[in-house]
C-alpha cells in the first residue's frame, strides 16, 4: 500500500471513498459505515474539512435535572463513554435538592499573542507600545467591525517580558458570543507589522492563547448530606477530592472526569473541544503545579459544597455551530442567550460530573454502575441482537460477572432455549 495518493484532495467524495476502498482491505460494510454523512450531508462535510470520505457518528444524549441560576436546562451531550450522561443527570438531581447550581462568568475575553524578538531596550519598547494603545486598538478593531458593533473588540493590551530581548504583547479581545479564534488571530496578524516598525523588532508568532484565563466561568452547588448517604459519605468525598490537591497523578484523572461532561457538551454544540481541553488543563497548572479544577468542602450544616472555575472558550455563533445542523439544534435545545451563559452551563456540568464521579469512587467504586450500563455493549459484542441485548445484559448484571465470556455463554443458552 502506498499512502501517497496524488490529487486525492481534488477528487469528489465518492471517488475518494472508491480510492480508499481499492487501497485497503476494508469490506463493503465498513466502507458504507464511513460513507454516511447523516444530518450533515456530503456537501457540508466536504466543505468543512479536507480529504473527506464521510462522517463519524457519536451517541447524543440529554442530561436532565440541571437547574442553574434558577433556570432549567436540558443538556445535550455527545459522548461514547457509558455512564457519563446518567451520572450528570443523577448529580444534577442532587444539586437541585440543595437549591440548584449558582454560576457566574467574566466577560468573554480571549487573548491574542504577538511575539516580538530582538527587542534591544525592553523598557523603552514597552512604553512606546503602551503609548500607542489607541492606534493598536483601532488597527485591531478594524479587522472585525461587526464584533465591535456588538460591543466586542480589543479592550486592553499588555506587554509581557518573557525573555531577554523578547516581549509578548497580549491583545485582550472581547469576543461576545463568538469563540473568537478567527477574530483574535486576524487582529494579532494585523497588529504585528505595526509593532515591528514601532519598536524596530521582529515579530514571529501571532496567534490566540488557549490559556483563556480572562474568559472564566464559575459554578457552585450544595449537595445535601442526606441525599448522598450521610455525613460519612460527605467525609469520604472530601478525602477523595483532597488526593487531587496533593497529587498530580490523581488531579489528572479528577480533571478528566470533569472534562467528560464539559467536552461532551462542547462537542454536541459544534464547539472546539481541543481549545476547551487545552484551556482547562493549562489553567489547572497556572501556578506551576497541576491542580484539580474543582474544590470541595463541608458547610456549617455538614452538607457538601463543590465549586469549579474553568476557562470556557466557546461560542454560540460562528464556526461549526452554524454549519452543523445537529450542533445548531443542540444549541437551540440548550436555550442559552449568550456565550457567557453557555460557559456557565459548561462549568456547571463539569462540577456535577466531578461530584458524581467522586461520590461513586468514594463509596461503591466506579465499576459497578459503569459495568451494569456497559453490560449492553458487552452483550452486543458477544453477538446479541434485538431483544437478546437487554436479556443478556440483565443476566450479566445479575451474575455479577460482566465479561464477554459470560455474555457468550448466556447468549448460547438463550438461543438453545
Ligand atoms: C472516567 O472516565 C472518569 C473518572 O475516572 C473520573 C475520576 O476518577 O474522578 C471516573
Amino acid at each position: 500500500m502506498d499512502s501517497r495518493i496524488s490529487g486525492f484532495y481534488k477528487l469528489p467524495v465518492e471517488e475518494r471513498i472508491q480510492k480508499i476502498s481499492e487501497l485497503t482491505d476494508l469490506d463493503e460494510e465498513e466502507i458504507q459505515s464511513m460513507k454516511k454523512t447523516g444530518a450533515l450531508g456530503t456537501e457540508v462535510v466536504d466543505r468543512m474539512v479536507e480529504n473527506v470520505i464521510g462522517a463519524y457518528e457519536m451517541p447524543l444524549g440529554i442530561a436532565t435535572n440541571f437547574k442553574i441560576n434558577g433556570k432549567d436546562y436540558l443538556v445535550p451531550m455527545a459522548i461514547e463513554e457509558t455512564s457519563v450522561i446518567a451520572a450528570a443527570s443523577k448529580g444534577a438531581k442532587i444539586a437541585r435538592k440543595g437549591g440548584g447550581i449558582e454560576a457566574e462568568s467574566t466577560d468573554p475575553v480571549m487573548i491574542g499573542q504577538i511575539q516580538l524578538l530582538d527587542v534591544s531596550d525592553k523598557e523603552k519598547s514597552k512604553k512606546k507600545i503602551l503609548d500607542k494603545e489607541d492606534e493598536i486598538f483601532n488597527l485591531a478593531n478594524d479587522q472585525d467591525r461587526t464584533l465591535v458593533k456588538f460591543g466586542g473588540g480589543v479592550k486592553e493590551i499588555e506587554v509581557r517580558e518573557v525573555d531577554e530581548e523578547e516581549l509578548v504583547v497580549h491583545l485582550y479581545v472581547d469576543c461576545r458570543d463568538a469563540m473568537g479564534a478567527n477574530a483574535v488571530n486576524s487582529m494579532a496578524e494585523a497588529v504585528a507589522p505595526y509593532l515591528e516598525e514601532l519598536i524596530g523588532a521582529r515579530s514571529r508568532l501571532r496567534i490566540i492563547s488557549n490559556l483563556a484565563d480572562r474568559r472564566l466561568s464559575k459554578a457552585k452547588a450544595t449537595f445535601p448530606k442526606e441525599e448522598i448517604g450521610g455525613k460519612e459519605v460527605v467525609d469520604k468525598i472530601i478525602e477523595a477530592y483532597e488526593l487531587a490537591e496533593k497529587d498530580p497523578y490523581r488531579a489528572s484523572t479528577h480533571n478528566k472526569g470533569i472534562m467528560n461532561g464539559v467536552i461532551a457538551v462542547t462537542l454536541a454544540t459544534g464547539n472546539d473541544t481541543r481549545a476547551m481541553e487545552s484551556g482547562a488543563h493549562s489553567y489547572a497548572s497556572k501556578n506551576g503545579e497541576y491542580k484539580p479544577l474543582t474544590q470541595f468542602h463541608k458547610d456549617k450544616e455538614g452538607d457538601l459544597v463543590g465549586e469549579i472555575e474553568i476557562p470556557t472558550a466557546v461560542g454560540t455563533i460562528g464556526g461549526a455551530t452554524r454549519v452543523h445542523p445537529t450542533a445548531q439544534a443542540c444549541l437551540d435545545l440548550l436555550n442559552v442567550e449568550s456565550a457567557q451563559e453557555f460557559g456557565e452551563v459548561l462549568a456547571s456540568v463539569g462540577l456535577i460530573q466531578n461530584f458524581a464521579a467522586l461520590r461513586a469512587l468514594a463509596t461503591e467504586g466506579i465499576q459497578k454502575g459503569h459495568m451494569s450500563l456497559h453490560a449492553k455493549n458487552i452483550a452486543i459484542m458477544a453477538g446479541a441482537e434485538g431483544d437478546q441485548v437487554d436479556k443478556v445484559a440483565e443476566e450479566l448484571v445479575k451474575s455479577d460477572e460482566i465479561t464477554s465470556d459470560k455474555a457468550e455463554k448466556i447468549l448460547k443458552k438463550l438461543e438453545e432455549n
